[in-house]
């Protein structure tokens, strides 16, 4: 009865050079364990549920590296968007096909490039949520304790209660202000939002037609086309129409059954370099080192550099270094958030 939904839709700009349009991150092995992230994710969900409940929700573009990959996948558990319209369709198309099939199946979703490193703390918080969504019609998210008024995520606001694994959520406020992130912060009642869901179709299908009507009667309307060969087609119309909206903003910040399970996992979304330098394996030096390299006097480093190229350095310290396909950054660690104004003047300079 169970169902994962991996998310990979998404391009990840300030993780360049490695993320680009056509290879974005999830495609990456971005800590340099020999395996990508989207591979990881899959691996992570092994022995959740069977392959064949495992779908993939990607841009039609991505279909072969996500192929190349995943090739345990059978091609109709890939399914095609013809343009990213952000979360919420992404997540209706699939839970719509699923409950055309399983009406009482039980979705788990997941971004397909985040690092989860305490796999055994996932698993216990995934049981621990399918097992509340299998018995009520909630919505439930995994709540990580955060770090630093990042304004880059959802913030969760619980009631506390200590004897339950699944707590209430009192308020869902995705991506606030600096101000607000700060005080939410400081008050110590909040988590930050993992992006992975857990939820029986019916709950996330009343969710889609309480709070997003139009994407939900667009999407049940293709219950006679799914696992047909007009699917592709339907799609491709139905994502003309659909509006772009995450499904924070959509529907977690407005739903009143929303819990939230704490989960201390490990986990990051590798959204930048320093995110990635705070959960990958450290030398004595403090590098992260991903090539092949001889370094001398280098401390606190990033170095992420083709296998076949020998890379020297000499006293640097705090920097990022990263060549990836005839792309060659050499940047301040501190500074990482210019990373994304490097990708527009490339794109303006080419
Ligand atoms: N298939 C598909 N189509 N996938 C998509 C699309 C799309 O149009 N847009 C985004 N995704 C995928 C991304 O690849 C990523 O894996 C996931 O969905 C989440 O999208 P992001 O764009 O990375 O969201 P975010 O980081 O701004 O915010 C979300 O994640 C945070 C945690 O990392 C929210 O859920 C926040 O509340 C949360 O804190
Ligand atoms: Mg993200």
């Amino acid at each position: 009865n169970i169902y994962v939904v991996v998310m990979a839709g998404g391009v990840g700009s300030r993780f360049w050079p490695f993320s680009r349009n056509n290879h974005p991150k999830q495609f990456h092995d971005v800590l340099g364990i020999g395996e990508s992230l989207i591979q990881s994710t899959v691996k992570r969900f092994s022995t959740v549920c069977p392959t064949e409940n495992i779908y993939v929700v990607t841009n039609r573009e991505y279909k072969s590296l996500v192929n190349t990959h995943l090739p345990e996948l059978a091609p109709d558990q890939i399914l095609k968007e013809p343009v990213g319209r952000n979360t919420a369709p992404c997540i209706a198309y699939a839970c719509f096909k699923i409950a055309q099939k399983n009406p009482n199946a039980l979705v788990i979703v997941a971004p397909a490039d985040h690092v989860i490193l305490r796999e055994q703390a996932f698993l216990k918080c995934v049981r621990q949520g399918v097992a509340a969504a299998g018995k009520e019609n909630i919505l439930v998210t995994i709540g990580i304790k955060p770090s630093r008024p990042d304004t880059g995520y959802g913030y969760i606001q619980y009631v506390p209660d200590g004897a339950k694994a699944v707590q209430k959520v009192q308020t869902f406020r995705e991506k606030p202000s600096l101000e607000l992130a700060q005080a939410f912060l400081e008050s110590g009642d909040f988590v930050w939002n993992a992006g992975i869901f857990i939820w029986n179709v019916q709950a996330i299908i009343g969710a889609f037609k309480e709070h997003l009507t139009d994407l939900a009667e667009l999407f049940e309307s293709g219950s006679a086309v799914y696992y047909t060969a007009d699917e592709e087609v339907f799609i491709n119309t139905v994502y003309e129409q659909s509006r772009n909206v995450s499904i924070d903003y959509g529907i977690m910040e407005k739903a009143q059954n929303v819990y939230v399970i704490l989960g201390d996992l490990g986990w990051s979304d590798v959204g930048t370099w320093n995110s990635l330098y705070s959960v990958a394996h450290k030398t004595l030096e403090g590098n992260v080192v991903d090539g092949n390299t001889l370094l001398y006097n280098t401390q606190n480093c990033i170095i992420k550099t083709p296998q076949d190229k020998l890379v020297l350095i000499q006293g640097l310290h705090n920097y990022i270094v990263a060549e990836h396909d005839n792309v060659l950054m050499i940047c301040e660690r501190k500074n990482e958030q210019q990373v994304k104004d490097f990708v527009s003047d490339v794109k303006a300079n080419k």
